[in-house]
């Protein structure tokens, strides 16, 4: 019979080794809570938020340009890469494989990150217009390599924002139901 000598430690480092693996799987979001936070697709590209946006810190309606004017923020075309990547590191493989898209006019086959229902209204330029910053509802993207979804985007979430009395928002069920 093993002794309780044996058990025990063995079940100590057990514990220890399942519980260091949740610890990093859950800071480098790679378990999906309900309603999908820290969802993170794999995107085609490497292309990395926190380079563009944080360390060159180029505005983000530079690429996502129609967030003030209509509901949806837009996904840049890659012309808008262009731009930059005909000239800069075109030495690069990343650069050399974005080029050759361009060339044969294939547009990137982002994955999408953030997903509401059908049946849910959802307006970009209300909220940008009325001052909510992308990071109240996306987090700090400029600090993301990869983009994931911060918040539950829930009914809840919304209501509790439009409930605040500084936001003076609409809270009847056909605000964001049709
Ligand atoms: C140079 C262009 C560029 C800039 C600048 C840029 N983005 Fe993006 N953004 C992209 C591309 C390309 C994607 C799609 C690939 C991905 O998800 O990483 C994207 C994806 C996103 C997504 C996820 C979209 C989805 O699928 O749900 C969010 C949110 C976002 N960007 C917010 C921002 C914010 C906030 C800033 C400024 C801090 C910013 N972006 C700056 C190009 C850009
Ligand atoms: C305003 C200019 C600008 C735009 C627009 C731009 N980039 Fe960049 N990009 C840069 C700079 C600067 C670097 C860093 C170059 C370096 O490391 O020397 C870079 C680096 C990269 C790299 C890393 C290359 C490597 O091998 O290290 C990738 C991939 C990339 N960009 C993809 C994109 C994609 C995709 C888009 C469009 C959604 C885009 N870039 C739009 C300026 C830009
Ligand atoms: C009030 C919350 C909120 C704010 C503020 C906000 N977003 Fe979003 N964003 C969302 C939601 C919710 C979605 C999913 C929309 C859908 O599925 O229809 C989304 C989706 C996106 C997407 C994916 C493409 C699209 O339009 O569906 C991009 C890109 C994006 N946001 C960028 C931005 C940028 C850049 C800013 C700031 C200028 C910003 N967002 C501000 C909540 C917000
Ligand atoms: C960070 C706070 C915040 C969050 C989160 C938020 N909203 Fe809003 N929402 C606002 C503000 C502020 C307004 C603008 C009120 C005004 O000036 O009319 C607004 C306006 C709207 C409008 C336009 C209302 C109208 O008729 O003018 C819709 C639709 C809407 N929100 C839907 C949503 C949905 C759906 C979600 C969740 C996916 C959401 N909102 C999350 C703050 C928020
Ligand atoms: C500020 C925006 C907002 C308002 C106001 C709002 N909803 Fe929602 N509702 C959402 C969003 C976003 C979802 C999708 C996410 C979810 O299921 O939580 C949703 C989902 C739902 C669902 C589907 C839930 C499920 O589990 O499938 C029902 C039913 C619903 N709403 C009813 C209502 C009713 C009734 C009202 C009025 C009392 C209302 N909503 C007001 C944003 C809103």
């Amino acid at each position: 019979m093993l002794s309780r000598k044996i058990i025990v430690p063995v079940a100590l480092v057990v514990i220890l080794l399942s519980l260091s693996v949740w610890i990093f799987l859950v800071t480098n979001n790679k378990v999906v809570f309900g309603y999908n936070i820290n969802y993170q697709p794999t995107q085609p590209i490497a292309y990395s938020h926190k380079l563009h946006a944080g360390k060159y810190k180029i505005d983000c309606r530079y690429c996502h340009s129609n967030v003030d004017k209509s509901r949806h923020a837009t996904i840049p075309s890659l012309n808008i890469c262009m731009n930059c990547h005909l000239s800069v590191k075109t030495g690069s493989p990343l650069i050399q494989k974005l080029s050759q898209q361009y060339i044969n006019n294939k547009p990137v086959e982002w994955q999408k990150v953030h997903l509401l229902p059908d049946y849910v209204k959802f307006d970009h330029s209300k909220h940008v217009n009325a001052g909510k910053k992308c990071q109240d509802c996306h987090g700090q993207i400029e600090n993301m390599e990869e983009v994931f979804q911060k918040e539950s985007l829930s009914m809840g979430w919304c209501v509790d924002c439009h409930r605040k009395k500084e936001n003076n928002a609409p809270t009847s069920c056909v605000t964001c139901h049709y």
